[in-house]
């Protein structure tokens, strides 16, 4: 019996990448996941099927996030395989790399909705469906605490307000035992960076470089923070900024 034995959690953007990492890692620890995706469903059908052959059990969900009433319809389709969530990571997101006088204002705004607006209303929304005793986990980025890479700029304001979100939600969810917090990844390899990690012949060292252990981050690092804060032993911590850049910010 893993640690997250009889808990549901819900993964959004759970598809490819640091998602789809810690949806593994949660049905290997015993929960039921939620396996949510925008656009890949075929993507997210092979999350969930790596959680069964491992043991588990999933299944998969499918909103496009980024326009009103998303997180309704997100919950409408959850509400039809289960009747409540333990764990909900929010982990979706989306990124603008482009010095500030190349981005437009609809850009800023698909950023913002995806990456602020949709989590928020996915917890606004979820209330009766979250248990007590349980956890909100969102996926924040170590950019929202360096100016490393400035073209990054409103991408890394998202994460900033997503932050605020955690800190201030834990007190409102806190008398109800549910923790919440913000995990930040430094650079890890997925879809989203393989542009940056493949832009030059030495954009791989350069991006390990950034990190004090000397690599590029994989999903299950990240992965794996979220797994203990999911636990019980992660009961005592709320409100919290976890880094998990690797020493990025060092
Ligand atoms: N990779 C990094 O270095 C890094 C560093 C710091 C923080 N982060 C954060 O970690 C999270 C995951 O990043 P990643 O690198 O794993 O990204 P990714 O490989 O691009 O995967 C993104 C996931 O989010 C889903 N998604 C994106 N936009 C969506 C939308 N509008 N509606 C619904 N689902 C949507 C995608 O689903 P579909 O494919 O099904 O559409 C996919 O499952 C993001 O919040 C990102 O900001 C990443």
């Amino acid at each position: 019996m893993g640690v997250l034995a009889g808990r549901t959690a819900l993964v959004t953007g759970a598809s490819r990448g640091i998602g789809r990492g810690i949806a593994e890692r949660l049905g290997r620890d015993g929960a039921r996941v939620a396996v949510h995706y925008g656009r890949n469903e075929a993507a997210a059908k092979e999350t969930v099927a790596a959680i069964e052959e491992a043991g588990g059990s999933a299944f998969a969900i499918g909103v496009e996030l980024g326009s009103p009433g998303d997180a309704e319809a997100l919950w409408e389709e959850f509400d039809r395989h289960a009747d409540g969530v333990d764990i909900l990571v929010n982990n979706a997101g989306i990124g603008v790399s482009r010095p500030i006088e190349e981005i437009d204002e609809a850009e800023y705004d698909r950023v913002f909705a995806v990456n602020v607006k949709a989590p928020f209303f996915l917890v606004r929304h979820g209330l009766t469906r979250l248990r007590d005793g349980g956890r909100v986990i969102n996926i924040s980025s170590g950019l929202a605490r360096t100016a490393a890479m400035p073209n990054n700029m409103a991408y890394a304001m998202t994460k900033g307000a997503l932050d605020v979100f955690s800190r201030d939600l834990s007190k409102v969810l806190g008398p109800r035992s549910i923790t919440v917090n913000s995990v930040a990844p430094g650079i890890i390899a997925t879809d989203n960076t393989y542009e940056l990690l493949h832009a030059s012949e030495d954009a791989w060292a350069q991006a390990a470089a950034y990190s004090a252990l000397g690599r590029v981050g994989e999903t299950a690092d990240v992965a794996d923070v979220v797994s203990f804060l999911a636990s019980d032993a992660g009961r005592w911590v709320t409100g919290s900024w976890v880094d998990a850049t690797g020493g990025s910010l060092t």
